[in-house]
């Protein structure tokens, strides 16, 4: 990997933007997990050593070039303040005469995080104007946001255009753990696709190419079924994708749940019970895999030398849907198979059953993790090595 790292320049008094991957859950306006906060420490702690100006960009859900006011940024710049015992001044503007005065008025070592960066649509458009006038904030920009480091995003991707840029240290860690088993993995080799977000599955081609065997759940399972034409009741799923779904379902790697717990609503006390894939009525959800898909499912892990598990099995926050998730991450976690995780929920999973340590790897990066494990070239990762051969 072609690109500067922390220790190839000098940050001393310097000012620097920073992209970090806040996109944590909240609860009531709080945050109810902060495991992707912690994990930016190591570089903004090395940037307040070093005495630095910091500028923290993030997003936040999905805002899609809008100001919406439950996503916005204080519950998570208050969190981080809490963890570093430090102030972070939380801004209500990304650019503009609010944000050039508090950076006008930084002293050294001190933190200020922008608005959700997604607020304005230059984000998702990789604007050059928009990264322009970020890039004017600050002398160095930093990508320590691994979690979105697989979109072609204004705050990862343009911004690299205007300032010497480098990699955090969680960005370089991610890498070097995950590409020599994703350059090399061992065979057989299973990834399990599950989660909420629908749009995982046009990764699905790439990581046919890849893996022996993908084991979907989630939203995606429902997707996948109802392509196949099942009746899934009032299951989740993706209408988008359907298309895409009808054509990778019959691909012989692919596995589908073959039965799953239903219940009437996504709640602790919901009239569940366990039912076969193609009897799934009209007014129930699946809300996790049963345990014939568990057992089928778990075999093939324990076969399996290299399983990466990205997105959640059922709906695991709530006890009565997250025995698949469990049982599926405990076979990884037995196993002597490299194991990896990707994204948020799959390791406050992983955490809720004690399962962490016994794992390889836990990605702070659900879609990005997935793209890299199906070959694609990160965007921001490709910015910082163009940006390498520019200002060597
Ligand atoms: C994540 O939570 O997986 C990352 O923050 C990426 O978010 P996105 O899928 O909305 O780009």
């Amino acid at each position: 990997m072609n690109f500067y790292k922390l220790k190839d320049f000098d940050f001393n008094n310097k000012k620097i933007i920073v992209r970090v991957d806040f996109n944590v859950p909240l609860k009531n306006r709080k945050v109810i997990d902060d495991t992707k906060i912690r994990a930016a420490l190591p570089t903004i702690e090395f940037l307040i050593k070093k005495k630095c100006k910091i500028i923290l960009m993030s997003h936040l859900g999905r805002p899609k070039g809008k100001v919406i006011d439950e996503l916005r940024l204080d519950p998570v710049a208050k969190k981080l303040s809490n963890i570093l015992g430090k102030e972070v001044k939380k801004l209500d503007s990304c650019t503009g005469k609010e944000v050039e005065e508090a950076v006008a008025a930084m002293k050294d070592g001190d933190l200020i995080m922008l608005e959700n960066i997604q607020f304005d649509h230059g984000e998702k458009e990789n604007s050059k104007e928009y990264a322009e006038k970020l890039a004017k904030y600050a002398d160095i920009y930093v990508n320590d946001g691994f979690g979105q480091c697989h979109r072609n995003y204004a705050s990862f991707v343009a911004i690299t255009e205007y300032l010497p840029s480098c990699a955090g240290l969680l960005v370089e860690k991610e890498l070097n753990t995950m590409l020599p088993i994703i350059n090399n993995p061992k065979k057989p080799y299973t990834a399990v696709v599950g989660g909420a977000k629908a749009d995982k599955i046009e990764t699905i081609n790439s990581l046919l190419k890849k893996a022996d065997k993908i084991l979907i759940a989630g939203v995606l399972a429902n997707t996948f079924l109802k392509a196949k034409g099942y009746n899934i009741g009032s299951s989740l799923f993706d209408e988008e994708t359907i298309g895409l779904a009808k054509e990778l379902a019959d691909n012989e790697k692919i596995m589908l749940p073959v039965d799953f717990i239903i219940a009437d609503k996504l709640d602790e006390n919901s009239d569940d019970k366990i039912v076969k894939a193609e009897d799934i009525p009209d007014n129930r959800m699946a809300l996790d895999i049963g345990n014939e898909t568990v057992e089928k499912y778990n075999g093939i892990i324990k076969d399996a030398k290299t399983v990466v598990f990205f997105g959640t099995i059922g709906a695991f926050e709530i006890d009565k849907f997250s025995k698949g998730t469990e049982q599926i991450l405990s076979a990884m976690a037995s196993s002597e198979a490299d194991t990896i995780l990707g994204g948020g929920d799959s390791a406050a999973a992983a955490d809720k059953f004690g399962l962490s340590d016994k794992m390889t790897h836990v990605s702070t990066g659900g879609g990005a993790s997935l793209a890299l494990f199906s070959g694609k070239e990160l965007p921001a990762v490709k910015a910082l090595e163009e940006n390498y051969k520019k200002f060597k």
